[in-house]
């Protein structure tokens, strides 16, 4: 053990090189020669998973929706292509929509009369929030229409009683998390893309992030929503109530649809208070198995003030430091864990966690280990993890996965991966919300490879199912994973999901092409 463990909190030994992720906001990684066409185009060196994507009728743009759009949004219908380029383009560079018109509506009633309209010609919408979306749901497959919330950014009431927040769905999640810290309340949700994805958004992908497992999901802790439908009614089930049982909980079927069944422009969600103690532990283990015995472990001797147990393996480590310069501040190991802790009382968590920490050394399951309890660096400290996705973008061509697996099986997939692709790969590696039974499997090879694309796919999405889990744990089906979403959901399911699909937007105007199957497939 070469780092000293609680009570000296050895940050001597802690070269931090990175500044805190907290205020960052996410720019695209460098987008390498794409050649600017309709359609969906695959850039080099990356491209979607997906081919074969056919243009459904939709109407085309004339001279008279143009003008329309600018007289209901004065300066704020935009058409000029550089200022379309980034909304045209996902987070990752994977995928290119070819929209002539990018939308900035301020007002829940500027949805609607766009919806209006657009259901009435039958133009087809992209909804579009921080556009950090992992699976090319939040950009146009062909020139459909981007309807972004970036100027519904207004918190609307913050109860300090029950910390209930409603807001607009363009607010920035990292905005909404210092305005509820400055009334000692947290978010309940966080996540590595906080600087630039919108409240809306995380609703519409079900985003999971790093505190679901202290804080749940988003489908218990959001309280009500506000929808603009397809055909412009706003549906309005805003409930600053933690209990409502009147009727169907409709909420729930936007919660997650990805802007396929309507438009959310404002949300209640119930924000717990701010922890006034927080510890994170960084520990290094030598084998998975001990990883899991000593997540075993941890949930019982920390019990409540346990709020996250994330993992990342050595490849990961490389990658951060390699392509970000971040330095690991503890002895290298196979697998790295973090372990937060956050509760009421300094004294009581740190006593638990001294315990654990004592426990885990001198059975031998952690090999080493650093604690921190100042915010400055336990954001160093989670710099390591979040920013794993950042750093996979400079190392080539991504094929990203987010399973969801019974923990014990959740590292298999990566060596079974490691070994049936052999040399193909350049990296193969895994990190994810451990505690979840969620992973996160991404492959890399220097440029667009559709010989390795065939061997992981549908590989990965067979193991899965064999091992009873689920192809997307928390990033959405989008574009890239729509296709393979039966082998986590029963043809009857996916009927239905179509049936409600075609009740709520029978023109299929909004975000045509994403989450569902194609319709043949489900017939
Ligand atoms: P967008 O990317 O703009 O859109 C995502 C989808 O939602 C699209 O289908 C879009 O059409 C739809 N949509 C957006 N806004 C609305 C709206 N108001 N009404 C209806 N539909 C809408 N995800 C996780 O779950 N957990 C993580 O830990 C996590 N970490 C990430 C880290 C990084 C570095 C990055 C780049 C991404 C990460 N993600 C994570 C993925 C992504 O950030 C989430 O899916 C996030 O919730 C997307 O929010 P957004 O505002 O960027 O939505
Ligand atoms: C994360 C994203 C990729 O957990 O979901 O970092
Ligand atoms: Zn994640």
């Amino acid at each position: 053990m070469t780092t000293v463990f609680y009570g000296s909190r050895a940050w001597g030994l802690f070269h931090r090189a990175s500044s805190s992720s907290s205020s960052r906001v996410w720019t695209h990684p460098p987008f390498v020669g794409l050649s600017p066409g309709r359609g969906l185009s695959r850039p080099p060196p990356c491209r979607a998973a997906h081919s074969g994507v056919r243009r459904l009728p939709f109407a085309t743009l004339s001279q008279q929706d143009r003008d329309f759009f600018q007289t209901l949004l004065p300066g704020r219908a935009l058409t000029d292509p550089e200022v379309l380029e980034a909304s045209n383009v996902d987070w990752l560079k994977s995928v290119r929509g070819s929209s002539e018109l990018l939308l900035r509506p301020r007002t829940t009633e500027e949805v609607s009369q766009i919806l209006r309209y657009c259901n009435a010609r039958g133009l087809a919408v992209t909804p579009q929030g921080g556009n950090t979306g992992l699976v090319g749901g939040s950009v146009p497959v062909f020139d459909e229409i981007i309807l972004s919330t970036a100027l519904l950014n207004q918190v609307l009431s913050f109860d300090v009683v029950s910390g209930i927040l409603t807001c607009q769905a363009g607010c920035v999640l990292e905005a909404l998390s210092s305005f509820v810290g400055e009334q000692d309340f947290v978010m309940p949700l966080d996540l590595g893309a906080k600087g630039s994805c919108h409240i809306g958004g995380n609703v519409a992908t079900n985003a999971g992030g790093l505190r679901l497992l202290r804080y749940g999901p988003l489908r218990g802790t959001v309280l009500g929503l506000e929808v603009v439908l397809a055909d412009g009614t706003v549906l309005d089930s805003q409930a600053p109530l933690r209990k409502d049982n009147t009727g169907y909980d409709l909420k729930q079927l936007f919660i997650g649809s990805e802007g396929t069944l309507g438009v959310v422009t404002a949300v209640s969600i119930l924000c717990p208070r701010k922890p006034s103690a927080v510890n994170l532990a960084f520990l290094g283990c030598a084998t998975f198995p001990q990883v899991l015995e000593t997540f075993q472990l941890c949930r019982g001797m920390l019990g409540e003030v346990l709020s996250a147990f994330e993992f990342l393996d050595s490849a990961c480590m490389k990658l951060v430091q390699d392509h970000l310069k971040l330095t690991n501040p503890i002895k290298e190991s196979p697998f790295y864990i973090l372990i937060e802790t956050s509760g009421s009382s300094a004294a009581h968590d740190e006593e638990k966690l001294h315990r654990f920490l004592q426990e885990v050394m001198t059975s031998s399951l952690v090999a080493d280990g650093t604690v921190a309890t100042e915010d400055s660096k336990i954001k160093a400290l989670w710099a390591l993890r979040e920013r794993i996705t950042e750093a996979l973008t400079h190392d080539g061509c991504v094929y990203k996965y987010d399973l969801s697996l019974p923990v014990q099986h959740i590292y298999q997939l990566v060596e079974d991966m490691q070994e049936h692709l052999g040399t193909r790969a350049k990296n193969v590696v895994g990190y994810g919300h451990l505690g979840d039974g969620n992973l996160h499997l991404n492959i890399t090879s220097p440029s667009h490879d559709p010989a390795l694309l065939a061997a992981i796919e549908p590989y990965v999405y067979e193991w899965t199912a064999r091992h009873h889990g689920s192809i997307s744990a928390e990033h959405g089906l989008g574009l890239k994973k729509r296709n393979y979403v039966h082998f986590s959901k029963p043809a009857p399911a996916l009927r239905l999901m179509w049936q409600i699909k075609s009740l709520l937007d029978p023109r299929g105007i909004l975000n045509p092409y994403k989450t569902l199957p194609d319709r043949a497939s489900t017939d």
